[in-house]
């Protein structure tokens, strides 16, 4: 296993050109398994809202949800670097709300960073939370909260006019102090450029192999989406099988009488392990 990342190893990877691994996760025991691989970091992401509540967007994920999920994260794997994500409304409302959301996803989600998505409608959110002493990461290209403003989950950044508004929008976040881009479902060329231009590396879902890391839903790559997922996320296992395999010897071992087994049940005057009776 590779040592445990730590914010300042965002830089180092970009200069050493080696690349960042991340998955999301949103419960204990995901986190947990996520924690005994070499996973760079865990986005507790507000993708929660159509993988855990099965929503059609992450619009409804508060801030109470991601301070659960982010602490149930953290208890599965202490080592790790966790990034939690910032809700819809959480920041863009006042400088003052966005402070307070933060905070409350450092000290009772117990997250090492926050994650923002936008760009110049939210610059004074970021710095005001950078000033706050918390580590932020941005988030450009297909922002998600902005869904219903793109009219769906399409390529941004495609015509010249869009791309130049995303790598200023990079340039100015890596002035501000963040230390890390999520670079979501922009094409190869404009990722290229945007993490050539900056000394932060950019994370890139959906946006080629130029970027200085990846990052993808867990449930889409261990085969767990009911919908199969993004096309650019691939699927590494067919955990839905899994189950359901899983599942339907469960119910006909208990039909059949064979579980539970006499092993896997306790008789009145057995012995407890410690060998006095129950
Ligand atoms: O919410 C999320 O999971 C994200 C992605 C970058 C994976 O923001």
């Amino acid at each position: 296993m590779r040592g445990k990342f730590k914010l300042q190893d965002f830089k180092k990877r970009k200069s050493e050109n080696r690349k960042i691994c991340a998955l999301t996760a949103y419960d204990f025991c995901m986190a947990h398994w996520l924690g005994q691989t070499d996973i760079d970091f865990i986005l507790v992401g507000d993708s929660a809202g159509m993988v855990v509540f099965g929503d059609e967007n992450t619009l409804s994920v508060t801030v109470d949800d991601i301070v659960k999920f982010s602490s149930a994260v953290r208890k599965g794997s202490p080592e790790s670097f966790i990034i939690a994500d910032m809700p819809f409304l959480s920041y863009q409302l006042s400088s003052e709300r966005a402070v307070e959301n933060a905070g409350r996803l450092i000290v009772e989600g117990r997250a090492d960073a926050v994650k923002i998505e936008g760009g110049s409608g939210v610059f004074d959110k970021i710095e005001a939370i950078l000033k706050a002493g918390i580590a932020v990461q941005g988030h450009l290209g297909l922002t998600p909260q902005s869904v219903s403003r793109f009219g769906g989950y399409r390529v941004q950044g495609r015509s010249e006019k869009d791309a130049k508004i995303i790598l200023e929008d990079a340039k100015k976040l890596e002035d501000l102090g963040v230390f890390s881009i999520v670079l979501e479902f922009i094409p190869y060329e404009l990722a290229e450029i945007v993490t050539k231009s900056l000394k932060i590396p950019t994370v890139g879902i959906g946006s080629g192999s130029a970027c200085d890391g990846q990052i993808l839903v867990t449930n889409d790559i261990l085969g767990l989406t009911p919908s199969g997922g993004p096309k650019f996320a691939r699927k590494y296992a067919d955990s839905a099988q899994t189950i359901i395999h899983a599942v339907s010897n469960f119910i006909k071992d208990v039909n059949s009488g064979s579980y539970p087994s006499e092993k896997e049940t306790v008789r009145t005057d057995q012995e407890k392990s410690d060998g006095t009776k129950k």
